[in-house]
């Protein structure tokens, strides 16, 4: 079932016009630099968007421009899990896993999960709790189990839905940025 589910929110994001894609990606952006955990966080960990999914360059770009530290992760596929590395421009990356652009372990150093204060979790459908199904490596809920610092989810209003599977090992967003909203699904400030 997670896997027709994934395959049709795919489709939903394939099939957006330019026009479209911008427009929620503008309104996402305004929304989560607006946040004050984006305001508050030093260091934002945050993944090299590949399409169909939302943007997440602004994001990256913003942060350095802001002073930030940003670090993005190099999965380990056989080990399923990953590591974040503090990059500064895209050349200390390269293609890695599925295509998507990773730190170059070569010019970059780690950064341990602690430091991490703002963790942007990837996701294809949300349920208001936070739940949320993946792109199905479950690299982010196996970080997540020991993982203290803010989380927050960019998606879209048609990425919403009430009912999504939820197994013992899924662990939910705190925060999840929309086009038009924010949900704190955890219920503090
Ligand atoms: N904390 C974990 N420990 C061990 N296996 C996990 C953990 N989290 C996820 N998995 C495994 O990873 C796979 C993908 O998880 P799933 O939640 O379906 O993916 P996603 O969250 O990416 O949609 C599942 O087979 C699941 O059992
Ligand atoms: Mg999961």
């Amino acid at each position: 079932m997670k896997k027709l589910m994934r395959t049709e929110i795919m489709r939903y994001l394939k099939n957006l016009s330019r026009e479209q894609r911008h427009r929620i990606e503008e309104e996402q952006f305004v929304n989560v630099t607006g946040t004050s955990q984006w305001e508050r966080a030093r260091v934002i960990a945050i993944t090299v968007s590949k399409y169909p999914e939302w943007s997440t360059r602004n994001f990256i770009e913003k942060g350095w421009e802001e002073g930030k530290k940003v670090a993005v992760p190099k999965v380990s596929p056989t080990l399923k899990s990953m590591e974040f590395y503090l990059v500064h421009t895209y050349e200390q990356m390269k293609e890695g896993y599925s295509g998507i652009l990773e730190p170059d372990p070569e010019f970059c150093s780690i950064i341990h999960k602690k430091d991490i204060d703002l963790l942007f979790v990837p996701g294809l459908l949300f349920n208001y709790d936070g739940y949320r199904i993946g792109f199905g490596g479950g690299f982010y809920d196996r970080y997540l189990e020991t993982f203290s610092g803010k989380t927050l989810s960019v998606t879209s209003e048609n990425q919403l839905q009430d009912f999504i599977p939820v197994e013992d090992h899924d662990i939910p967003v705190q925060l999840i940025v929309t086009e038009s909203r924010l949900i704190n699904t955890s219920g503090e400030e």
